[in-house]
Order: C-alpha cells, then structure tokens, then sequence
C-alpha cells in the first residue's frame, strides 16, 4: 500500500512518522515544495528503521508528483499553521490557493485515491480539496474530529484519573470554537461520564477543548503537530486495513442531519471505499440547536471561499 503526505512541515512529517514506525504503509511518499526539505525529513524518518524495527520505506519528493503516482491514500498537510492571535480562518486566502494547487496535482497522479485534508481553516480547506478533486464524496474528507475528541478524552482521563483507551466520545460540528462535544455520548468503560464527574467540572472540560487548538499556540507559538499527525495516520490506517473504525470527520452532508452542502463534522464508519456510511445520531434540541451554530460559523467561512471561484 502507499501513501503520500503533501507538507513535510511538523504535521506532516509526523504523520509520515507514524505511519512508518506502525507500518501502515510500505511505501510512504512526503512532498514538499521546499527544496531538499521532504527529502531531508524522509531520510531522518527512514533511519529511524533499525533501531524501531521496521521496514516500511518513506522517500521524499520537492514537488514532483510522478513519486507519489498511484497512491491509495494522500493526506494534504501543506499550507500556513496558525500564529498566536491568528483565528483558523484568517489562513483562508492563502491557504485554498496551496490546497486547489496540491489537490490537482494528486488527482491526475493518483485518481483512485482516497484524500484526507489536514490544512487549515479545515472544514473549508476540505470542501476546496473537494471542488478541486471532484470526486465522490465518499473519497474526499478532513481530520478534525479525531484531534479534537482526543483532546477531549485527555483532559477527561487526567480529571477522571483514568486510562485514556477507556474514554468513548463523539464530538460534532466544525474544527472550530463552535465544535459540539456530546457528554450524552460520553462514556468511561461503557460507564456515562455524567456518573464520574459534575456538571461544573464536565463543563470547564468541554470549554478547553473548543480551546485546545489555540492552547497550544499560545504556548508554542505555532500550532500542534504530535496528535494532529497521530490523528492523521489513525484515519489513514483505518482505511488501508479496511478497520471500518467510527470516527468524526469532516464530511460533505447530502441530507444527513437535515443539512446539505457543507462539509461538517459528523460520525462515520471508516474503511477501504474511504466514508462507507454516515452514522446519524438522534439529537436532542439542545444539540440540534448547537449543531446548527457550528454549521452556520463553517457556512459563512464556506462563502468566502465560494466568493474566490476555486472550481473555475
Ligand atoms: P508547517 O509550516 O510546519 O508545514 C507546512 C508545510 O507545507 C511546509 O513545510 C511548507 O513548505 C509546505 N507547503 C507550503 N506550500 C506547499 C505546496 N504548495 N506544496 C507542498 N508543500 C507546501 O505547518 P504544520 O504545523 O505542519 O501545519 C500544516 C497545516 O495543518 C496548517 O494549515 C495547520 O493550520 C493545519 N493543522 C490542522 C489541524 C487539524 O486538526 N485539521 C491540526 C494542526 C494543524
Ligand atoms: C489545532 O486544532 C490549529 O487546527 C489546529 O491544533
């Protein structure tokens, strides 16, 4: 199997890194448009083989797609990181110019392949992979879901005092400050969390990780790069071992959830053909009505870029 990562920088590499060290791919292609730099990073991860014991072998290209031809999966990592007091969506200009051009050049190498946009602002970014690719629906999606619901899950395991493999959640909406974490899906172990933990507590938990993206910028100056890329490969994994794992990610609703045409972040069952399916959750109204704020924040970032013609 093979796959491409597109942005060398510290989300990609990273992926690129898990996805060897765990050997979800034999054959794993980073590009970069930065001369030498995918080659450089490709060369760091592929001596790391000896001593972690694996033989999956990533290579490093400087923009030249015949390298990545025929990928079953391309993770999309290139464009500007957020800076401390930049929103995600002030990247939007910049970034739909790198994502169209990247995206066109992995579709005429790789048409098969399924496509997994990481760059910001995501929800937006993805749907741009998406008018560029024009393929189905079911091949074309973001990660956000699985980073933000990690996060969630390890600011619960560090309160709870528990393992973070026993924390289950689904957490909805845009990779944005309107994400809707659901504590009704929330479980230890099968246990509802709302039985561990008050209402108080539960709430400061669910405010962080609507934060947790811009925590991190304001301690390093750049955005996260260790669980963004972890949560890369897990997706990238699910779909090249056929897993049909239940993640949330970000996908083009054609009447789900009473939406169409925006790309937001739902559950959905993961496997080879990439999106097999949709899990629509019986939401509440509270839920409903804050599903709906979140789709409403991505729609108006979805206009800009409608305003810039990109599928021209
Ligand atoms: P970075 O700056 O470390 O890496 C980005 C890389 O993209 C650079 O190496 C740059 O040379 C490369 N690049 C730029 N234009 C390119 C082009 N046309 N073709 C190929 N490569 C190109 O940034 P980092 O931290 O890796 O973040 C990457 C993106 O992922 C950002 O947009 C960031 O906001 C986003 N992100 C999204 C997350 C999510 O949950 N969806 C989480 C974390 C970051
Ligand atoms: C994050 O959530 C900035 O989207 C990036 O870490």
């Amino acid at each position: 199997m093979k796959v491409t990562v597109v942005g060398a920088g510290n989300v990609g590499a990273t992926c690129a890194d898990v996805l060897a060290h765990k050997e979800i791919a034999n054959e794993i292609v980073l590009l970069d448009i930065k001369e030498g730099f995918a080659e450089g990073k490709a060369l760091d991860i592929w001596q790391t083989s000896p001593i972690n014991q694996y033989d999956s072998r990533t290579i490093g290209s400087t923009n030249d797609y015949s390298k990545t031809a025929n990928s079953d999966v391309v993770v999309i990592t290139s464009g500007l990181p957020r800076k401390p007091g930049m929103s995600r969506d002030d990247l939007i200009a910049t970034n739909a110019g790198i994502v169209k051009m990247v995206t066109e050049n992995v579709v005429k190498h790789s048409p098969n392949a399924k496509i997994i946009c990481v760059s910001n602002p995501l929800d937006v970014m993805t749907y741009c992979t998406y008018l560029t690719a024009k393929i189905d629906r079911s091949k074309v999606f973001g990660m956000a879901g699985v980073l933000d619901t990690a996060r969630y899950r390890a600011f619960l395991a560090t309160e709870l005092g528990v393992s973070p493999k026993d924390i289950q959640a689904v957490l909805m909406g845009g990779h944005g400050d309107t994400m809707v974490p659901l504590p009704r899906y929330t479980t230890v172990a099968g246990i509802p969390v709302t039985e561990l933990i008050s209402k108080e507590k539960l709430d400061e938990i669910i405010e962080r990780t609507k934060f947790g993206g811009g925590e991190i910028v304001k301690l390093l100056g750049t955005s996260a790069w260790y669980a963004p890329g972890a949560a890369a490969a897990q997706m990238v994994e699910a779909i090249i071992r056929d897993q049909k794992r239940v993640f949330p990610v970000c996908a083009w609703l054609d009447g789900e959830y009473g939406m169409k045409d925006i790309f937001l972040g739902v559950p959905v069952i993961l496997g080879k053909d990439g999106i097999e399916k949709i899990i629509e959750l019986d939401l509440n109204d509270e839920e409903k009505a804050m599903l709906n704020e979140s789709a409403e924040a991505v729609r108006n970032v979805m206009a800009v870029l409608d305003s810039m013609n990109v599928d021209a």
